[in-house]
């Protein structure tokens, strides 16, 4: 071959064209064997996969490199200069065969990587963006699609090739430790958000991860429990979120759960990852298991995992022993393989961006408080306590969230960020005066429990995630000279209240969604003495999710809901209380008055109370559909707040709602006009009510929905919302079909799910059906809620 090269280079530069024909054949050969044998070298200086072809790169490989590239491995170590550590998995690499690794990190509120590598005087800290469930409070895609590109950014300049996120699990019940990673309790809102999010990660070139594919909906046991979940609600509750994204994102990766579904474990489940992930959605992408959770690895694949991670390497020896005993038939393997280069290819494909030059942190720290600000939801404000124009106020501030503040959840989810703006340090960055006595009396508090709490080794970025522990409310009213002395020489008081969550346990319904008793009796005292002198108090809400407010909400002028915000935290606070911005957040879940008033409180684990049997080892979703609004707009149950509800510094009206059907999609329209004096946005909630199909069906449900620009005073936009007939279908498990049945339809424009704004009507002529698979039923039958049983 050599010779033929060395005669095809000598007779090319004497021009000899008959030569060249006659040797035409040995130079395709020779071309073809440059191209074969360069690719690997292409593919390791450039990190990419190549332009290869999958089936014959798969001829090539042994059956112990196939079975190793789809176990997957935990980051340990760098695995060469360049690449993320402390990242959450990888792939292996095969360099040999030009098979790159592939770095996996989460995900969902920034990158979770190291922010150091050994040797390397460089930092690589990266944005930590606020909660899911505040960026679904936006009700804002663009900005959703913004966050998603910033962290694809990041990802690449980082050397991250996959963002081990959404995870769009609905939030069933309040106390779901990991609910501030997941954005409502809503799938339309889940869907249409996470979409967002996968959007702008992938125009980056960056795989996101769509998790937990399905019904991680509880922490405790939720390693084994089974989620017997009623067949109208898995397809119109807990799946919807999942088959909008599949269907208008196409996430390149999907995470299964940890979790039973029908008695078997989602990532072994073929029913749920082949019949309806990949037959009945279409989806084409790679599917890998949720971390560390080794089952019978052939169940795994045969079920319709692909990848699973981390791998250990014994499960590399158990697919070579089921290949071998044909338990695991070799095509079945080869379609993991190939699926898994489909993606190595997709993911390394622009490996010439892999540069920090690329990377803005300072525009992402903006983008961070932007979204933190717009998220933030105002849910009282009597006689325009807020915003606060007296720029030069004296604050009395209390609780410790003010000083140590929680800007993100526990687990896997919290990123290395390289500074936080605590909410006292945003307050004082707007000029307003902290009260210092008070402040003192606070930070020797933190002190002392951070020198309890945190390892005396622990490196100071370190104390910005692993170890800033949420400690317990100091009990400041065991001084009651203090608080009389505050109200006496401060203008305003604001109370922090803060309460943790974390991915590895379930809240507790006392302390953390209900108050300590140092909670209520800072609320209580201070909203008595500084009443007495006439002066406000404002509380913020420094939390993941919903909490009981019935009993303490009528004593403070004015409640924001600041949520996990971020690393921008306090700036983002100030926004809002200096009216910098005009609150347009909306509750993407629903406050009940108490928790006992949640349908799935009857069949949810309780800490320390359940450990076997229901709701541990098993979770009858009795409630079916009636999930957080659906519920209590139909049962007309009164709640603290309404799902969709926030208020504003300004007012709107909506008009002229109008409703047409073009080239087979419905195109709602209204105008929102601001009538109030300031500038500020809307988000307007497009609730519909279908004609009946002899199916137990929510009064109605959210469709879609849309926010204004900013809207000056006095200014107009008309807002437009698109939906398909499928949109509107419900699911009838007798006949296993989507059905949209004929009659009278109506589109209602809200502003929260309890305030209907305009509406508009029109007759549905023809109805229309969809079969899916009748798969996916709970293992034993479940007794349903229905709502007429409900005593109101
Ligand atoms: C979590 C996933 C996460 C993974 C990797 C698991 O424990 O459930 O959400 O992506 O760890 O960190």
């Amino acid at each position: 071959m050599l010779q033929t090269i060395v005669l095809f280079i000598l007779k090319l530069n004497g021009n000899n064209q008959l030569y060249l024909l006659m040797k035409l054949k040995d130079i395709i050969i020779v071309l073809l064997a440059l191209i074969v044998f360069s690719i690997p070298v292409y593919a390791q200086k450039n990190r990419s996969l190549g332009i290869c072809n999958i089936n014959e790169l798969i001829a090539r490989m042994s059956l112990h490199e196939k079975a190793l590239l789809i176990v997957g491995a935990e980051e340990t170590k760098p695995l060469k200069k360049g690449n993320a550590i402390g990242a959450a998995g990888y792939t292996y690499a095969f360099p040999t065969l030009g098979i790159p690794s592939v770095v996996m990190a989460d995900g969902p509120m920034g990158v979770r990587i190291s922010p150091f590598r050994k040797q390397d005087l460089q930092s690589y800290y990266c944005t930590a963006f606020p909660s899911c469930s505040l960026l679904s409070a936006t009700w804002n895609r663009e900005l959703a699609l913004q966050e998603g590109l910033a962290m694809g950014q990041e990802a690449k300049a980082y050397g991250v090739d996959v963002i081990l996120t959404p995870g769009i699990n609905i939030m069933r019940n309040p106390l779901c430790g990991r609910n501030f990673e997941y954005f409502s309790e809503d799938p339309v809102l889940s869907g249409y958000m996470g979409t967002s999010v996968i959007k702008g990660i992938q125009s980056t070139g960056i795989a996101a991860c769509l998790k937990h594919f399905i019904a991680n909906n509880q922490q405790i046991n939720k390693l084994n429990n089974d989620a017997r979940i009623p067949l109208q609600a898995l397809r119109e509750i807990y799946l919807k979120g999942f088959e909008i994204c599949i269907r208008d994102a196409n996430p390149w990766s999907v995470m299964s759960s940890y979790n039973k579904i029908g008695g078997l474990y989602t990532q072994a489940n073929p029913e749920l990852l082949r019949t309806i992930l990949r037959k009945e959605w279409g989806y084409k992408g790679l599917v890998m298991t949720d971390w560390y959770k080794k089952r019978n690895t052939t169940e795994q694949v045969l079920g319709g995992s692909q990848l699973m991670m981390p791998g250990e390497l014994s499960q590399v020896e158990e697919i070579e022993n089921a290949v071998k005993t044909g338990l695991l038939p070799e095509e079945r393997l080869n379609e993991c393989v190939r699926d898994m280069l489909s993606f190595i290819y997709k993911v390394t494909k622009y490996p010439q961006n892999r540069e920090e030059k690329f990377l803005n942190l300072k525009d992402n720290a903006c983008l961070s408080r932007k979204i933190a600000t717009e998220g933030m939801v105002l849910l009282k404000n009597n006689e325009a306590t807020l915003p606060l124009e007296e720029k030069k106020l004296k604050v009395s501030l209390f609780g410790v969230s003010a000083y140590r503040s929680i800007v993100g959840g526990g687990g896997s989810s919290n990123v290395n960020k390289s500074y936080i703006v605590n909410i006292a340090d945003g307050i004082k960055n707007v000029g307003m005066n902290v009260d210092s006595n008070l402040e003192n009396v606070y930070e020797k508090y933190c002190q002392f429990q951070e020198a309890l709490m945190i390892p005396g080794n622990a490196k100071s970025w370190e104390k910005l995630s692993y170890f800033r522990p949420v400690m317990p409310e100091m009990d400041i009213t065991r001084n009651k000279k203090i608080i009389i002395d505050q109200a006496t020489k401060n203008d305003i008081a604001i109370i922090v209240l803060g309460s943790s969550s974390t991915e590895e346990s379930d809240r507790s319904l006392d302390e953390t969604f209900g108050h300590s008793m140092a909670e209520k009796e800072m609320i209580e005292q201070v909203c008595k003495e500084f009443h007495a002198k006439n002066k406000k108090v404002i509380v913020v809400l420094n939390i993941c999710g919903v909490i009981e407010t019935d009993s303490w909400n009528k004593l403070p002028d004015a409640i924001l809901l600041s949520w996990f915000p971020g690393q921008e935290c306090g700036n983002a606070v100030a926004d809002i209380l200096t009216g910098k911005v005009c609150p347009s957040g909306k509750l993407p879940m629903t406050f009940p008055v108490k928790y006992e008033d949640i349908p799935s409180s009857k069949n949810y684990p309780l800490i320390g109370m359940t450990k076997e049997g229901k709701d541990f080892d098993y979770t009858n979703y009795e409630e079916n559909i009636w999930v957080g609004y659906r519920y209590f707009t139909t049962a007309k149950k009164k709640v603290s707040y309404p799902f969709g509800y926030g208020l504003s510094y300004t007012e709107f009206v909506y008009d002229c709602p109008k409703l047409n059907k073009k080239k087979g999609k419905w195109i709602a329209q209204v105008q929102v006009t601001n009538t109030g004096d300031r500038a500020g946005q809307e988000v307007v909630q497009l609730y519909v009510a279908t004609p009946s199909i002899g199916i137990e069906k929510p009064v109605y449900e959210l469709k879609g929905f849309a926010k204004t620009k900013t809207l000056q005073s006095g200014e107009k936009q008309d807002v437009v919302i698109t939906l398909t007939d499928y949109d509107l279908a419900s699911f009838d498990i007798n006949s296993s079909n989507w059905v949209l049945g004929k009659g009278k339809c109506d589109f209602m424009f809200g502003s929260s799910s309890e305030e209907i704004k305009a509406c508009i009507s029109r007759k549905i002529t023809l109805a229309h059906k969809w079969k899916v698979n009748n798969v996916l039923r709970p293992i034993k039958p479940v007794s349903i809620m229905h709502l007429k049983n409900i005593n109101n």
